[in-house]
């Protein structure tokens, strides 16, 4: 039983450190007040993010990441009414930092603690501003460590349809982008470049399996060895072929995605559509989706873009639906890096 105060227009201060963006947000009364970022470029010398180096960074960037969201949304942290944090999944050493925050604060405030599922948090971006979908729809969540199709039943309720068995989409947009040169993350460099070229100029094999779930880790030996084989007999082959290359892969990826969505929809009969995660970015998803909900007579959702990618706002709009469900989390709660799995 709780025993705290309850308003019904909370006001909640939400973290998330589950990767490599430190970010906290406030919402008021349901409505998302503000969603600072700060994103860590430490990485890019690594070409990838390098687990220990983004738990220290979380560490530095913390407090004035919470403060700029406490300042700019007008607010002092004893009007808080809860604190909210992301659970998992992520890597520990991220999780720990945002947990730990948010717990301390929620101990020395004494209000509550909201315990938020990061993948959850990407759909329910679709409720941060409107129009908001309405239930049932299905989300294809795209991002650097998850690709799945979910039926969101209600605001708290969703169930995985398909998933990736091997690498994220978002993992093999940016390993491709390596092997084409570029730095890390590579997959919004990627379709920058694809945008100037022609996506039926040269053809790489999709993989196929069973059901809604995926595979991307054969596209991506493919194009290495493609790349390989190119290289060998012509050394600028990459540099002269860049933005057809990008385009082909990028067409082929979207390809991917879209052939098991399209086949979810048709399953649940369902035509309330939305893509979020930070792939959710990509101007060819984007343009796919809405030219197939056009063909499909589809309602599509995609989140603004600061919110496509990892941010607060999501775990912020997540933790106001389960302030008013009365869902809290314990102060001896742990992350838990593979929540969902
Ligand atoms: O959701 P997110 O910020 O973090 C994870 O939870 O992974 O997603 C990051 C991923 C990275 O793989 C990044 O390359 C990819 O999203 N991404 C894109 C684009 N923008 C971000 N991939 C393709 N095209 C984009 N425009
Ligand atoms: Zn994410």
């Amino acid at each position: 039983m709780c025993s705290f105060h309850m308003p019904k227009t909370p006001t909640i201060l939400a973290i998330e450190s589950s990767c490599d963006e430190t970010s906290a947000a406030v919402v008021h009364q349901g409505k998302v007040l503000n969603n600072i970022i700060a994103t860590q470029t430490i990485h890019e010398n690594y070409g990838g993010v390098v687990p220990e180096l983004a738990s220290r960074a979380h560490e530095s960037n913390i407090v004035p990441v919470v403060d700029s969201a406490l300042q700019k949304a007008g607010i002092n942290k004893h009007q808080l009414d809860a604190v909210a944090f992301t659970r998992g999944p992520g890597l520990l050493g991220s999780l720990l930092v945002g947990t730990s925050f948010a717990k301390s604060m929620a101990l020395s405030l004494d209000i509550p603690l909201i315990a938020v599922d990061h993948m959850e948090a990407h759909a329910m971006s679709h409720f941060i501003d409107q129009p908001f979908p309405r239930f049932p729809f299905l989300c294809l969540t795209v991002s650097g460590g998850h690709t799945q199709i979910e039926l969101v039943e209600d605001y708290l309720e969703m169930k995985v349809l398909g998933m990736t068995r091997d690498d994220a989409v978002g993992e093999a947009f940016d390993k491709i982008a390596k092997l084409l040169g570029f730095p890390y993350p590579g997959g919004p460099l990627l379709d920058s470049e694809a945008q100037k070229g022609n996506p039926e100029a040269f053809r790489f094999p999709s993989t196929e399996v069973d059901g809604l779930d995926y595979s991307f880790s054969g596209i991506k030996t493919a194009v290495m060895y493609f790349l390989q084989d190119s290289v060998k007999s012509d050394s600028g082959f990459i540099q002269r072929n860049l933005p057809d290359l990008c385009a082909s892969i990028q067409h082929t990826l979207i390809d991917m995605l879209l052939k098991k969505l399209v086949n979810a929809a048709k399953q649940h009969r369902i035509k309330q559509v939305a893509i979020a995660g930070g792939v959710s970015a990509n101007s060819g998803l984007r343009e796919r989706i809405s030219e197939l909900a056009e063909t499909l007579g589809w309602e599509i959702y995609i989140p603004d873009f600061q919110y496509c990618t990892d941010n607060a706002a999501m775990i912020a709009i997540t933790a106001h639906f389960k302030y008013l469900k009365g869902e809290f989390a314990s102060l001896d709660i742990s992350p838990d890096p593979r929540l969902g799995h």
